[in-house]
């Protein structure tokens, strides 16, 4: 079989990538190794930038996200007992977050790519690449005990962070930087309203806690925990009591409980991945960087990459330049490395770190201080939050 993109990993980026290419008539193949259920299974963040709404008007499956998405301007900030509003739409000029859970990005895609009778191959098993330092590349997959290979022009490795494609690139010609946190997010799915309407951030002595929210009768929240911690440890009722303890007052009485519909710890990590082309394979979204989820960037850096690619890809076929090609790598890692820093700043701006001491507290809280005072430290939280635009440092 042959096509012209090979798209290894059904996740947000791999289907984004599928429309971008579908709407400039690029033919592409997409081999998942899970069932279609089990990639809409996983629960990860849900806030998008304004360059990821676009992409979902671009691609023709904004229409959900419009109706159910949820606008935000601003968000809370809680240090000290007290919250503190970051106005972004004000401070950035007008610039705002949508709130609609990755799940539901990934969901309209899939739709729309079965809807257009594209071919995604689901439980692909034991996928490899080759060749991609030629003119054709090839892969080769298992399906049903059957060997199939593809012949393409390209690889888009969209296959996450455990994915083959990283880690077929030779040793020596790539880089990877990694700092891995000293605790996890323990996360819990509710069916009850929002604390609130906006999201509060809480920098808490007892550690730090996240209200976030999928719609207004469905709840995240998320804990800061020891590594050392399991789900099993965590009780409901102690999920609620100790988010309580690191809430302000208002937030304490107003919070609505109930049984969790989910619950899982998830570690955090910073890693940038250097290239990400290597000849005719390209690396995208968690196959290529992760960042700890303070902030919500993995899935806007994972579409922002995607639209990179593909306008790459474009012009490879319809103007047949490489330019775009050869630029990828560059033009992906600005953007990696500076959302890659506001989201660790912002990890350690917010969280509980034991070995900095009682000092370490104090000096977040005066920077969280001199943030919420100061137009321009405000204004920097802000328009790193709302991302940046896509033609950025052009
Ligand atoms: N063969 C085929 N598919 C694979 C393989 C493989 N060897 N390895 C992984 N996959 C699939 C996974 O099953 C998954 O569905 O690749 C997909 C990768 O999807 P994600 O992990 O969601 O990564 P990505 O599409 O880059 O999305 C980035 O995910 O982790 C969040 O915060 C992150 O929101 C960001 C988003
Ligand atoms: C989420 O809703 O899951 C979420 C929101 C904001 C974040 C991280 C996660 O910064």
């Amino acid at each position: 079989m042959r096509t012209q993109v090979v798209i290894v990993g059904g996740g947000p980026a791999g289907n984004l990538l599928g429309q971008l290419l579908y709407k400039a008539g690029i033919d592409a193949v997409i081999l998942e190794r899970q069932t279609g259920d089990y990639v809409l299974g996983r629960i990860r963040a849900g806030v998008l930038e304004q360059v990821s709404m676009d992409l979902m008007d671009e691609v023709g499956v904004g229409k959900r996200m419009h109706a159910e998405g949820l606008v935000h301007g601003g968000f809370d900030m809680l240090f000290k007992g007290e919250r503190h509003r970051i106005d972004m739409n004000r401070l950035t000029g007008g610039k705002n977050v949508m709130v609609y859970g990755q799940t539901e990005v990934t969901r309209d895609l899939m739709d729309a790519r079965q809807a257009a009778g594209l071919a995604t191959v689901y439980e692909a098993d034991n996928v490899t690449v080759h060749d991609f330092d030629t003119a054709t590349p090839r892969v080769r997959y298992q399906k049903d005990g059957q060997s199939h290979e593809i012949e393409c022009d390209f690889i888009a490795g969209c296959d996450g962070f455990h994915g083959v494609c990283r880690a077929s690139v030779p040793r020596g010609a790539i880089r990877e930087f990694e700092k891995v946190y000293p605790f996890g997010w323990l996360g819990i799915l509710s069916e009850t309203p929002p604390v609130h309407d906006e999201l509060i951030y809480a920098n808490s002595p007892r550690g730090f806690a996240l209200c976030s929210q999928r719609s207004r009768t469905r709840s995240r929240y998320y804990l800061q925990v020891p590594l050392t911690a399991k789900v099993s440890d965590w009780s409901d009722e102690a999920f609620w009591q100790e988010l309580r303890l690191r809430l302000d007052m208002e937030a304490r009485e107003k919070l609505v409980t109930g049984p969790s519909i989910e619950k899982s710890i998830a570690p955090l990590r910073s890693f940038v991945t250097e290239p990400m082309r290597f000849g005719r394979m390209f690396l995208t979204g968690d196959a290529a960087h992760i960042v700890p989820p303070t902030g919500a960037k993995g899935l806007n850096l994972a579409a922002t990459d995607v639209k990179y690619l593909s306008n790459a890809l474009i012009e490879f076929y319809q103007e047949k330049s490489e330019v775009g090609i050869d630029n990828y790598s560059e033009r992906c890692l600005r953007r990696v490395w500076r959302a890659g820093r506001f989201s660790w700043w912002f990890t350690s701006l917010m969280h509980r770190f034991p070995e900095n001491g009682e000092i370490g507290q104090k000096f977040q809280e005066a920077e969280l201080d001199y943030l919420i005072n100061s137009e321009a430290g405000a204004l920097s939280v802000a328009e790193n939050y709302v991302g940046l635009p896509l033609n950025f440092g052009e």
